[in-house]
């Protein structure tokens, strides 16, 4: 790909700054341009490595504000848009669902007003690429997967608010003509994930010798993906995705958030240079999430059969390498965990830790 120039929305939060760097890296002809608010959930630390690449532009900027995305428009002529800018995590849309609906859906509609304001009289070979979640499918029971197919049915305001904004993109194609591809990804894991997600969650709990919050019985199922995976696909869905489509974007690797956990320990107590067992102690059953989705489980064969992708990371060695970044990046965690994470944190789950 060569002289793009191509809008990253959300690029300093866990999966955007893979993302960025990959797109810099691997794209020298083109111009990434990352917009972020810098939320709670957003660190330029992600990507300091990069900071500075001649074909990177980092703007800090919210994606409802439509003067500042026009006066980006018309200072940077896209080519393309990526976006991932969110509020994604399901706890917080529960205790506080306002920011999710500004951000996620007042948020896309700015970016889409905005890219059809400025492409409207060329849409050729312009693309707006909208990174979306398998949560906007509902749950599953025991049998079945997630297809293209698959009706809405999101249950919490996160999921909603995901699936209004992915109903929009469609609609603006439909309506407009605006040239639009949707991903729908299953639960990434990685380097850099906020540790308010279960995985680094656990990670520094287990680091900390605190105990580990599982929901409810641990019985509830997830689909993960190694985040540099779910980049990759990202990737390739810019530059080969069709126009008006829709790709389920998996692992193929289901687990009990119980059993998962589990591994998690004995892959600490290894690292941790830990009695076999020691970690697992920690775990703590607590109180159920609101409206938990029982299952996730993605049918990824579209996108396997039309453009030949497929997860390239091994779960255990996925885990291992992820357990590994935490453990070298100590500083990292402790500097997003000051502040206002540890008020959430406290909110959470309660003072005693
Ligand atoms: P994240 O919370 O780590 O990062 C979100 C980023 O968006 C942060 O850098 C934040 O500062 C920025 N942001 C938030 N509000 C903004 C605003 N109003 N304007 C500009 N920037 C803003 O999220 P993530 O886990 O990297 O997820 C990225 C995208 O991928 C989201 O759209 C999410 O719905 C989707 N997704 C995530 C997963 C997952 O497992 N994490 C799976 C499937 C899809
Ligand atoms: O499926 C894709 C989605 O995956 C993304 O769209 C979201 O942005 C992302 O946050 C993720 O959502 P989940 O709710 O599945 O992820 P989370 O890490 O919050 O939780 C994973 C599972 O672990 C879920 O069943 C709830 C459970 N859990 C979570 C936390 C934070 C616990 O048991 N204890 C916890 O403390």
């Amino acid at each position: 790909m060569e002289n793009k120039t191509i809008l990253i929305t959300g690029g300093a939060g866990f999966i955007g700054s893979h993302t960025v760097r990959l797109f810099v890296n691997n794209f020298p002809g083109c111009k990434i341009i990352n917009i972020d608010k810098l939320t709670y959930a957003g660190n330029l630390e992600n990507l300091a490595d990069i900071e500075g690449k001649d074909n990177y532009y980092f703007i800090r900027g919210d994606i409802t504000d439509s003067d500042l995305l026009d006066k980006l428009f018309e200072r940077f002529n896209f080519d393309g848009i990526i976006h991932l800018a969110a509020e994604s995590h399901v706890d917080r849309s529960i205790s506080g669902p306002d920011e999710f609906v500004k951000t996620n859906i007042i948020g896309t509609v700015s970016l889409l007003n905005s890219a059809l304001k400025f492409w409207k009289n060329n849409f050729e070979s312009k693309l707006f690429y909208h990174i979306s979640t398998d949560e906007v499918f509902g749950t599953l029971g025991k049998d079945g997967y997630f297809t293209e197919k698959t009706p809405y049915n999101p249950r919490s305001p996160y999921s909603a608010s995901k699936a209004s904004s992915d109903h929009l993109v469609r609609a603006y194609h439909y309506t407009y003509g605006l040239p639009v591809v949707i991903s729908n990804c299953s639960n990434n894991y990685g380097p850099n994930q906020f540790p308010e997600k279960l995985i680094p969650l656990a990670i520094n709990n287990i680091r900390n010798n605190k105990p580990v919050p599982v929901y409810g019985r641990g019985e509830n199922v997830r689909d993960w993906l190694y985040v540099m995976d779910h980049a990759a696909a990202i990737s390739l869905l810019y530059q080969k995705g069709s126009p008006g489509e829709t790709y389920n974007v998996g692992g193929g690797n289901e687990w009990k958030n119980i059993d998962l956990i589990k591994l998690l320990c004995r892959i600490m107590d290894k690292k941790l240079d830990r009695e076999e067992g020691e970690s697992e102690k920690l775990i703590t059953f607590v109180k159920d999430r609101a409206g938990h989705d029982m299952r996730y489980a993605i049918d990824f064969s579209k996108i396997k059969n039309r453009l030949g992708w497929e997860p390239s990371v091994d779960f255990s060695q996925g885990l291992e390498m992820t357990v590994d970044w935490y453990l070298e990046n100590e500083s990292w965690l402790k500097r997003v965990c000051s502040g206002e994470y540890q008020e959430y944190y406290n909110q959470q789950y309660g003072k005693k830790d």
